[in-house]
C-alpha cells in the first residue's frame, strides 16, 4: 500500500489515487477546508512590495482601466499607481511567488501526489472588494486555495479551443459567460477550488482582505514539444543523415512530387524523432528549465570540494535554490538527474536524494560521486547553502 492510498483532507477526503482518476484534468472540484485553519503566508502589503521590485513578474488587472476595460498593465509598480488605484475593481498578479518567500514554496509539499517537474509555479493575488480579472480560460491546471477573505467563484464549463475571447487584450477573456448549475461558491480561507484547463471560471473579491494564492502546473504545448524536441534531437543527427531515395522509379512527370516521395520523408522524420532514450533525455531538460533563466545564477567565485565538505560538517543545511528544478530518471543505459535543463549522470541513490527537496546534511556525503556533482550544483547555482541571510523579507 503506498502513502497515496490515505484519504486527504487537502482533497476534501478523496485519496489522490480518486482524485487522480476522476478530477485531475477532467472536471472541477470545490473543496471546502482543504487545510483547516489556513492562515495566509503572505498579507497585501508584502505582495505589493514584491510587485515593486524589478525581476518579479507582476500584472495589475483594472476592469475600467484609463486606456480601456480590461487593462493589463505589467510591473515593477509603484506607490503612486496603488494610490491611484484605491477605488475600483482591480487586481493584482504576482507571478511565482514561491521563489521569493519560502512559506509559500512550502505549500508544494501538499501536491506531493503529483511529480514535482509538472508544478510550475505559484502565483498570489490580491482585489479590493468587487476585482476580478474577469470570466476567462487558463490553459493549465490550477488549485485555486483562498488565502483570506472571501472571493465568489463561478464556473462557466469546458470551452472549446476557439471559445471567442475579448481581442486585444493579454487575458484570454471569454466574450460570453453563462453560469453553470450549481457552480456558484464562495470560498473562505483554507477552502480551494481544483480546475482543470479550458474551464471557464470567473471569482471576484467580496472582501478588502481577499487574497488567492494559485497552484499552477506545466504542461509544454503540441508547438512547444515539437519544436523545442526538434532542435534537441536536431543538434545531436549528423549533417548525412538526409532523405534518401535509393532504388526509386523512374520520374513519370519531372514536376511531380509523388506519394513515394511523401512516404519516404514521412519515414525519414518519424524514424529520427522516434526514439525513446532521446525524448525521456529531452522531456526531463524541458520540465526542469526554470522559469526564469536568470535566476539560476551561478556562483562568482566557485566554492571546492574541499569548501563543500567544511560547510556540511559545520552543520549548514544544503537546499534546492528557490526557482531550481530537479527530476531524475532510471532506464536501461543509467541514471540521469535533470537539473534545471541540463542532465548528469549518476546513480539512482544519489539522484534521488538530490532531487528531493528535503534539506540535504553532511551524511549525503556518503554517497558515491556526490561530492563532485553536489559542488558543480552549486557553482551552477541550482544548490545552495543561503547562508547569508535567507530570501525572505
Ligand atoms: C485570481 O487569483 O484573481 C485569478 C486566478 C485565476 O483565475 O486563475
Ligand atoms: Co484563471
Amino acid at each position: 500500500m503506498s502513502h497515496h492510498d490515505k484519504p486527504l483532507t487537502l482533497l476534501g477526503d478523496l485519496t489522490p489515487a480518486d482524485f487522480l482518476a476522476n478530477y485531475w484534468q477532467q472536471k472541477p472540484l470545490l473543496i471546502r477546508g482543504a487545510i483547516p485553519d489556513f492562515v495566509s503566508p503572505i498579507d497585501p502589503d508584502e505582495l505589493a512590495g514584491l510587485a515593486c521590485e524589478p525581476g518579479v513578474e507582476a500584472r495589475l488587472v483594472e476592469e475600467n482601466g484609463p486606456d480601456g476595460p480590461w487593462q493589463v498593465s505589467h510591473g515593477p509598480f509603484d506607490d503612486a499607481t496603488f494610490e491611484r488605484l484605491s477605488e475600483g475593481h482591480w487586481s493584482l498578479l504576482v507571478q511565482a511567488v514561491d521563489h521569493y518567500v519560502p512559506s509559500i514554496a512550502a505549500l508544494m509539499d501538499e501536491f506531493d501526489f503529483l511529480p514535482r517537474w509538472r508544478l510550475d509555479n505559484i502565483m498570489v493575488s490580491y482585489a479590493p472588494p468587487g476585482g476580478s480579472v474577469g470570466p476567462h480560460i487558463d490553459q493549465y491546471d490550477v488549485f485555486l486555495l483562498q488565502a483570506s477573505g472571501h472571493r465568489r467563484w463561478q464556473l462557466g464549463g469546458k470551452q472549446p479551443d476557439n471559445a471567442p475571447i475579448i481581442q486585444g487584450i493579454d487575458l484570454r477573456i471569454l466574450q460570453s459567460f453563462e453560469i453553470e448549475a450549481d457552480s456558484d461558491w464562495t470560498l473562505t480561507p483554507g477552502d480551494m477550488l481544483y480546475l482543470p484547463p479550458g474551464w471557464a471560471h470567473h471569482g471576484v473579491s467580496q472582501t478588502d482582505d481577499c487574497m488567492t494564492i494559485s497552484v499552477g502546473f506545466r504542461a509544454p504545448s503540441a508547438d512547444e514539444a515539437i519544436t523545442s524536441y526538434a532542435d534537441y534531437v536536431g543538434e545531436q543527427m549528423s549533417d548525412s543523415q538526409r532523405y534518401s531515395d535509393a532504388g526509386m522509379a523512374p520520374a513519370e512527370e519531372v514536376g511531380e512530387l509523388d506519394d513515394a516521395a511523401v512516404e519516404r520523408m514521412r519515414q525519414f522524420i518519424l524514424s529520427t524523432l522516434d526514439n525513446p532514450e532521446q525524448v525521456a533525455q529531452w522531456f526531463g531538460r524541458v520540465m526542469t528549465q526554470p522559469k526564469y533563466i536568470d535566476q539560476v545564477v551561478p556562483l562568482e567565485e566557485p566554492m571546492s570540494e574541499a569548501d563543500l565538505v567544511a560547510q556540511l560538517q559545520d552543520g549548514e543545511p544544503l537546499f534546492h535554490m528557490p526557482g531550481s528544478r530537479f527530476a531524475w530518471r532510471s532506464d536501461a543505459s543509467g541514471t540521469t538527474l535533470f537539473v534545471d535543463g541540463d542532465g548528469h549522470s549518476c546513480s539512482e541513490t544519489l539522484a534521488k536524494r538530490l532531487a528531493d527537496p528535503t534539506p540535504m546534511y553532511e551524511e549525503v556525503l556518503e554517497i558515491d560521486g556526490a561530492k563532485a556533482l553536489i559542488t558543480q550544483l552549486i557553482n551552477s547555482g541550482s544548490l545552495g547553502f543561503m547562508g547569508e541571510g535567507d530570501d525572505e523579507e
